[in-house]
């Protein structure tokens, strides 16, 4: 039997349970999975250019993608190619994924998330000009490796300053923590660091989740923390909310502006309203699903089966 076409491609490593998440809600001959980081020969993938135009297929016997506009890609986490301990798998997988990208980009698919525009909506510096551009409160903030110019900066708000960390890969998580005129701020030279108004008299936590046009949010509560991440989770409270519409109108028009479909807000809410935080362009929901049973999986699943281009935004 000839294989049956399908119109979503799951990139994902084999262990990856969101990705499990995702494809329990798509039809089981509506996608195509694979790991081109780790090696397999289950999966045919490949191209040909010819008269100006690419024809790629991807096929694993049973089921066939014909890559064009109709398809959507779901682009998780695959095997990073330098985890492999063998030079030569290295260099296959290194091969195989930057040939899978490169095709599936020569493409219009709908990327849910094309992982080079996730690389560039990383950076908080294009975040928090994004969102304000949208209408979104950002808090005053600094990056500076300057003692004097953090110290001003302290004083002029009072002691009320927060510092975070840019990147969290090459230490255990270093949460957000409280920065006064008389800590050691000369120790900052050297190193630009990420200070931020303290956003004041918290209610709670809020995690926004965009989905194309649709908006799944929550509320997390601790008893006090400056950063709930330093609190175990059975010791926060979740609970899905409804947020005010226009930072659900500019959630949606800031992640659709950075290139994204999928993405994860981190908000602070007081009595005054929503303070902006930060962009998680590839951040986990399968957690936040669970704990408060939004639908995110679902909605994920929908909009790579049933997306017209023109939805979307790249
Ligand atoms: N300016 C601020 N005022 C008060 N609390 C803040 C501020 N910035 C961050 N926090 C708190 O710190 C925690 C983490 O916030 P945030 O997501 O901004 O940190 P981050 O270090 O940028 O995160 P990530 O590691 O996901 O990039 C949250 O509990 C948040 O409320
Ligand atoms: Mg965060």
């Amino acid at each position: 039997m000839p294989p049956r076409e399908a119109r979503v491609i799951v990139v994902a490593a084999e262990d990856d349970l969101t990705a499990d998440l995702v494809a329990s809600r798509l039809g089981r001959d509506a996608f195509i999975r694979l790991d081109p980081g780790r090696l397999r020969e289950t999966v045919t993938a490949g191209g040909r250019f010819a008269a100006g135009t690419w024809a790629t297929t991807i096929d694993d016997g049973r089921r066939a993608v014909t890559v064009g506009p109709a398809t959507s890609v779901y682009w998780r986490k695959p095997t990073r190619p330098d985890t492999h301990p063998d030079a030569d798998e290295r260099w296959r997988a290194d091969e195989n994924t930057t040939a899978l990208l490169g095709l599936l980009r020569a493409h219009p698919v709908l990327w849910i998330n094309d992982p080079l525009v996730v690389d560039a909506s990383e950076h908080k510096p294009t975040q928090l000009a994004c969102a304000a551009r949208h209408g979104l409160r950002v808090p005053d903030t600094l990056f500076t490796c300057d003692p004097d110019t953090a110290r001003t900066f302290v004083t002029a708000h009072r002691d009320k300053v927060v510092v975070k960390a840019l990147t969290q890969r090459h230490t255990t998580l270093i949460p957000t923590t409280r920065l006064r005129a008389c800590d050691d701020l000369d120790a900052i030279a050297g190193t630009v660091h990420y200070l931020q108004a303290l956003v004041e008299d918290r209610l709670f936590d809020a995690r926004v989740t965009v989905v194309g046009d649709r908006v799944f949010a929550a509320s997390i509560a601790t008893d006090g923390a400056l950063d709930w991440r330093t609190v175990p989770a059975a010791d926060c409270r979740h609970a899905a909310i409804t947020p005010p519409a226009d930072v659900e109108r500019a959630c949606v028009e800031h992640v659709r502006e950075l290139g994204l479909v999928y993405a994860a807000l981190d908000f602070v809410v007081t009595a005054d309203g929503w303070t902006y935080l930060e962009t998680n362009c590839a951040g986990e929901f399968g957690w936040i699903e669970a704990l408060t049973d939004l639908p995110i999986s679902t909605a994920i699943a929908r909009l790579l089966t049933h997306h017209t281009r023109a939805t979307t935004a790249t």
